[in-house]
């Protein structure tokens, strides 16, 4: 996927890239502004932990990113290409949009597999049908995937037979058979038994140290504070704070923030 991680002290400042640049995002549900002028950009090699409280608008603006929702102002570039506009404005037909699409990752909260299919054709489908790759390489790959999310054994079977850790990191497989540019989490443990949660940290744990660039919406904030290279704090649409994760944590610059955070003292939230 990308280079190495490295810390951002170490990083040869070369290819520190621009993998994803959101600028002036918003978006309306009606007369609901749920995403006031939204701007952020995540590099290459970055973890960006996207927390705040429940309704905030952190759905809708992973689903802008990949445009499951339209913003209905401001531009989304994915490695300097424009989402839904090429270059002089021309709008994107559906094939490339649909292109652009399958170079952005995404694990959503209640996994979304398909239940008609084993484990091993939910991580081949995108690939073979959207890529239209070689089926024996795609089949190669994906095995290799689930070694690699330690469900190796679980190929042939259906998805309602797998816990929801399981579930998850099938999911998480299924998204990097793509090849992703870039990886969003949904709240990826929140719908799971919280013994299950760890096996699922722990796989993006992995892939964080294997340097892929990754959007986590998250409550799970100790994880956060170890993962994130930079916190994103959203409240009421707008992004009220943003920083290192030992700063965000330790020494919260606005009121909102602490608030926030003070609902997880003990270590778990008050509200999901
Ligand atoms: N498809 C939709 N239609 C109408 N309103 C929506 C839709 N999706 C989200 N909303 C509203 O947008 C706001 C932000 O929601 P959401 O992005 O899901 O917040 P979060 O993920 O931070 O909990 C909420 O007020 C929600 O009710
Ligand atoms: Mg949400």
């Amino acid at each position: 996927m990308n280079a190495l991680h490295q810390s951002p002290d170490t990083a040869p400042v070369a290819t520190q890239t621009k993998v994803l640049q959101l600028q002036g995002i918003s978006k309306w549900f009606g007369d609901n502004h749920v995403l006031k002028d939204v701007s952020l950009d995540v590099m290459n090699g970055e973890v960006v932990c996207l927390l705040g409280p429940s309704g905030c608008g952190k759905s809708t603006l992973l689903r802008c990113i990949n445009w499951l929702e339209q913003p209905n102002a401001g531009s989304v570039f994915l490695n300097g290409q424009r989402m839904g506009a090429h270059k002089g404005g021309l709008k994107m037909n559906d094939a490339d949009l649909a292109q652009m699409r399958s170079r952005i990752g995404m694990v959503f909260q209640h996994f979304a597999l398909w239940p008609h299919l084993t484990v091993l054709q939910n991580i081949m489908q995108a690939p073979l049908h959207v890529l239209k790759r070689d089926a024996g390489e795609v089949r190669q790959e994906a095995l290799a995937l689930l070694a690699r999310v330690g469900l190796a054994e679980k190929a042939e079977m259906f998805p309602a037979r797998l816990s929801g850790g399981q579930k998850q990191r099938v999911g998480i497989a299924r998204a990097l058979a793509m090849k992703p540019d870039i990886l969003l989490f949904d709240e990826p443990t929140s719908a799971l038994d919280p013994m299950l949660v760890g096996e699922v940290l722990e796989v993006i744990r992995d892939l964080a140290g294997e340097g892929a660039t990754m959007v986590i919406v998250t409550h799970e904030m100790e994880f956060a504070r170890q993962v994130a290279s930079r916190v994103v704090f959203m409240d009421a649409g707008v992004v009220v704070e943003s920083g290192a994760p030992a700063q965000f944590f330790g020494a919260p610059q606005t009121q909102r923030a602490q608030q926030f955070l003070a609902r997880f003292h003990g270590g778990t939230p008050a509200a999901r």
